[in-house]
């Protein structure tokens, strides 16, 4: 068949449109038709009559919380090639998986990457992430999660950036740019996909997949700025939220996608549903049955229907019968299309098994067999470790990680490591001659990756215990006790004990909501024991999700919290306990004392009778304080610096101007270390409520001891716009506040005007 569409010098409008005038109706939805794990043998009709677009790799059972076989590249190639070869237009599949936090090469949860406050090196994690998924024939990622989550109950906070629209913003681009670099065609890139659009984690009680109430104004100014901004960067897909916002499910939302996503921001990608959801319009009480569904979420503009069926089974009917317009079918096929073509996946359907990326044949008919997962020929560099090298199920061969992709895990890691508490610089830790070691993740392996970890290998982890041994000196006795009640015993004759606890990825991340924030059952016992003799008490705090540490914070004498840190983890973490690094991580959500303040957040909204200084000196609760144990953007190191002269280019800014404003910031103590300053604005009055304070700029600024150095932030006055009251958006006239600092409450002050 003569296809006019594979000439690559053709515009891509054109190459679309010469394949979309050719498809049947049938085909059409084929290509609006997600499955999950597809194989050349099981689903081959299918493919053959060109009925499926995709296919994603993962297990439901337990929604990214346990590993499954892999993906097979020969696999892949063998499904490929029945849709390129054997169906009548040829068009390849788009191969997906949840590659959430790095593939092989495992990175810090979300969350813990969020607390690195360091774009580049989000971005790197991103790009290694793509170059490993991409070898191993993916074509797509579901990453970056960019839900603002204000509840930590909600165990999905651990896949997104916290509770900050800005930083969610930064990091989303940072993210976005490091998955497609400038071309999706270029050799190690895949597709990124923004989600959950929108308003998932507003989960009502923190219940996962619950109803959100968002105002209009909280929903544009809160939770779209990350979208937009991944929009802006040129993410070729988004994923429709499970969450309905006051009574409409977003998967059936034409206000939320068609006009707002694909209308006024301008997204030209496809929008894919999440797993499901658009036969779960009908358990939403929003379609009475499949049809409807169908109807409602093609309408709303669900391009790709993941794995539900419903488009498969009822699409075309809908459409011959008239009740679905031709012409929205063909808008959805033109945007998956179109991701297709930017791919590359016409003329390199397939990917070479031997590690050489995608390439446009393959010699001859292969079987799916056990592939290799190779990494991309350059950097095979292997790692000598001393843990044993398991082939995991699926793999002929083991293979290390390569030294560069571990470097950089190992740099995330140890900036996304927060040091809350450290009474009389306990740490780092001096000469110590005997080191109890207990807690649950003392021997961790996998555990430290985190929830939606589906490619990390067992045999690629070192343990805290692993870690520490080779990096003390051999004349410090380390003794590793899980038991606590004889790690208590033990513990009173150490000079230091380390207590690594938190909880079990299994606990975190899709479907894992908790009603406490607190410690899982028994480690505060174990806690209390340890504390009993004295004996300096550091906690290195492991979790999914920021926990209420009230104890803690009064009674351990440091407190390092680690989230889940990933491959290069308990390196990072020992690094940081023996003074190799000065942590420099900073929270990117705030830690309550307790369950019972959640939401709690900084960037709330003035009231009436505002809490500082207020009724009761402040306090609403009768039985506790209303701050956080630790705000938004607090965090330790092994230095203090000291900010001074705050300094404005002008003392007004115009509605479409901008202002420098600068701090000096001086390390004042004895060993060098990393600051991040924070910019915070408030606009004191204007025709709705604006936040107390919210966050417009970070930078990370290393300084020797007693050194200076100066931070510059350029504010522009789109950086101040709002949804006002007209609903429009822009900025308004009037005074604003503006701080530089360590953490949202604390900072240098300043004001500038922006006249009417
Ligand atoms: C999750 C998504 C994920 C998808 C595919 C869903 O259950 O909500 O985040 O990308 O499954 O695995």
């Amino acid at each position: 068949m003569n296809r006019p569409w594979l000439d690559p010098q053709l515009p891509e409008p054109e190459r679309i449109q010469l394949l979309l005038g050719t498809m049947t109706l049938r085909e059409k939805v084929g290509q609006m038709h997600q499955i999950a794990n597809v194989t050349s043998t099981s689903q081959d009709e299918e493919l053959r009559a060109g009925g499926i677009g995709s296919s994603l790799f993962a297990s439901g059972a337990w929604a990214g919380n346990q590993q499954d076989a892999g993906v097979r590249v020969e696999g892949l190639n063998a499904v490929q090639r029945i849709a390129v070869e054997e169906s009548p237009l040829g068009i390849p599949l788009i191969f997906a998986r949840d590659v959430i936090h790095g593939f092989r090469t495992v990175f810090p949860i979300p969350l813990g990457q969020a607390a690195a406050w360091d774009p580049e090196s989000v971005g790197r994690a991103a790009e290694i992430a793509a170059l490993e998924a991409a070898a191993a024939g993916l074509h797509w990622t579901f990453t970056p999660m960019l839900d603002i989550a204000r509840d930590p109950r909600w165990g999905r906070i651990a896949e997104g950036s916290g509770e900050d629209p800005h930083l969610g913003s930064i990091l989303a681009t940072a993210a976005v740019r490091g998955y497609q670099g400038d071309d999706l065609r270029d050799e190690g890139r895949i597709a990124a996909c923004a989600k959950h659009y929108i308003g998932y984690g507003a989960a009502e009680g923190g219940r996962d997949y619950n109803s959100t109430q968002i105002g209009p104004r909280t929903l544009r100014d809160v939770y779209l700025p990350p979208f937009a901004a991944a929009v802006r960067a040129g993410v070729a897909t988004v994923m429709a939220s499970f969450n309905e916002i006051d009574g409409i499910p977003v998967t059936g939302s034409h206000e939320l996608i068609r006009d707002l996503l694909k209308g006024e921001l301008g997204f030209d990608g496809f929008v894919v549903s999440d797993w499901g959801a658009v036969g779960e319009l009908i358990a939403h009480g929003f379609a009475a049955d499949a049809a409807e569904a169908v109807r409602k979420s093609v309408e709303a503009g669900i391009d790709m229907d993941m794995v539900s069926g419903l488009y498969d089974r009822h699409l075309a009917a809908e459409v011959e019968a008239g009740r679905v317009d031709a012409a929205l079918v063909d808008d959805a096929v033109r945007r998956i299309l179109r991701i297709k073509f930017r791919l590359g996946l016409f003329e390199r359907p397939y990917t070479d098994p031997g590690g050489g990326g995608r390439i446009g044949a393959i010699p001859a008919r292969r079987e799916p067999g056990i592939g290799t997962m190779p990494f991309p020929g350059r950097d095979r560099v292997s790692r000598p470790t001393n843990v044993q090298q398991t082939p995991p199920a699926g793999m002929t061969q083991p293979i290390s990680i390569p030294e560069s992709h571990r470097a950089r895990a190992r740099r995330l890691a140890t900036r996304s490591l927060v040091l809350l508490k450290n009474t009389d610089s306990v740490l780092p830790l001096r000469t110590p001659k005997r080191i109890l070691l207990t807690g649950a993740f003392a021997r961790a392996r996998t555990e430290l990756f985190g929830t939606w970890t589906l490619d990390g290998q067992e045999s690629d982890v070192t343990t805290i215990e692993e870690a520490l041994r080779a990096a003390l000196p051999a004349e410090v006795k380390l003794e590793t006790k899980l038991f606590p009640d004889e790690a208590v015993v033990y513990g009173r004759y150490a000079d230091a004990i380390i207590a690594c606890i938190g909880e079990h990825p299994i606990r975190s991340g899709e479907a894992n909501s908790t009603g406490t924030i607190d410690l899982p059952p028994g480690q505060l016992e174990a806690l209390k024991g340890l504390r009993a003799y004295g004996v300096p008490l550091i906690v290195v705090v492991f979790a999914g999700r920021p926990l209420a540490l009230p104890w803690l914070a009064d009674h351990a004498d440091a407190i390092l919290y680690a989230w889940h840190p990933g491959v290069e983890g308990a390196g990072a973490v020992v690094d940081v306990l023996l003074g190799n690094e000065s942590p420099s991580g900073r929270l990117p959500v705030s830690f309550p004392r307790r369950t019972g303040q959640i939401p709690i957040y900084y960037n709330h909204r003035p009231t009436g009778r505002p809490v500082e200084g207020g009724l009761r000196g402040g306090n609403r609760y009768c039985d506790g304080p209303d701050t956080p144990l630790y705000p938004f953007g607090f965090g330790l190191g092994y230095t203090t610096f000291e900010y001074s002269d705050l300094r404005l280019s002008s003392a007004s800014m115009r509605t479409d101007g901008e202002i420098e404003i600068r701090a000096t910031l001086r390390n004042s103590g004895a060993v060098a270390g990393e600051e991040v300053a924070q910019l915070y604005v408030r606009d004191l009055a204007a025709s709705v409520s604006r936040p107390v304070k919210e966050l417009k700029g970070f930078a990370r600024i290393a300084l020797a001891p007693g050194e200076s150095g100066e931070v510059t932030f350029r504010l522009l006055a789109t950086d101040l716009a709002f949804s006002r009251l007209d609903g429009s958006v822009g900025v308004e006239p009037g005074g604003f506040r503006c701080w530089i600092g360590p953490d949202a409450t604390r900072g240098i002050e300043g004001g500038f005007d922006v006249p009417g």
